[in-house]
């Protein structure tokens, strides 16, 4: 397995995305796995974060308490099918900023065109956790991971909940400082740019559209 890539084998993560993968579950059950799988996936993302120590007091005497180091983290989505893992993170870090990234894939040029993009300020300081269920072709989360560079981001993750080893790749080649979280690598792309076996398309089915 790649170094920069982490693979969370937790017995209660591959359960729920089995759960996920199969053809007949609902929309709402959908939506409820994700919810619960990316609170276990944002867990082990954020366990490398910078701590500190603050002074406290317990009810029994002063102590050195440890406290993540600096300011909030930034979420960053990537539209539409981030926000389904957004919901559950921010449960988890409810002071989280958080900003979106819109792209399209132009259908002349295959590449991902940024149509919508509101970042929180001082990227620089913060650790930046970038949000996409699936790590497909890699075109988009790398186009997405140099905007956040571009705002001044230094600290960035990558944290989606399926990724293909095509995707995995191109993230290690335009990447390299950026580590990934997945509950799973596949097998590889199909022609039509799906992860097989995969689970289809996230985004239709968290949302229910087609
Ligand atoms: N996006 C999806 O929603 N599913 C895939 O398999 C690949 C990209």
């Amino acid at each position: 397995m790649p170094d920069h890539l982490t693979v969370v084998s937790h017995p209660l993560v591959s359960h729920k995305l089995t759960l996920m993968r199969e053809k007949d579950t609902s929309t709402a059950s959908f939506r409820q796995l994700l919810r619960e799988i990316s609170l276990l996936l944002a867990y082990e993302v954020t366990r490398e974060l910078p701590m500190t120590t603050k002074q406290i007091e317990t009810p029994l005497q002063p102590m050195d308490a440890p406290t993540i180091d600096g300011k909030k983290l930034a979420l960053i989505s990537i539209l539409r099918a981030g926000n389904g893992l957004l919901d559950g993170i921010l449960e988890l870090i409810p002071a989280a900023r958080v900003g979106f990234v819109g792209l399209y894939r132009d259908p002349a040029t295959l590449q991902p065109v940024q149509y919508y993009c509101k970042l929180p300020d001082h990227l620089d300081e913060r650790v930046s956790i970038v949000v996409d269920p699936m790590l497909a072709t890699g075109n988009s989360s790398a186009a997405a991971t140099s905007l956040l560079k571009q705002a001044g981001a230094k600290d960035i993750r990558f944290l989606c909940l399926l990724a293909a080893p095509e995707g995995v790749a191109r993230m290690k080649a335009e990447h390299p400082d950026v580590p990934i979280v997945t509950a799973a690598l596949d097998s590889h792309l199909n022609d039509h740019g799906y992860i097989v076996p995969g689970l289809g398309d996230a985004g239709d089915r968290m949302f229910g559209t087609k």
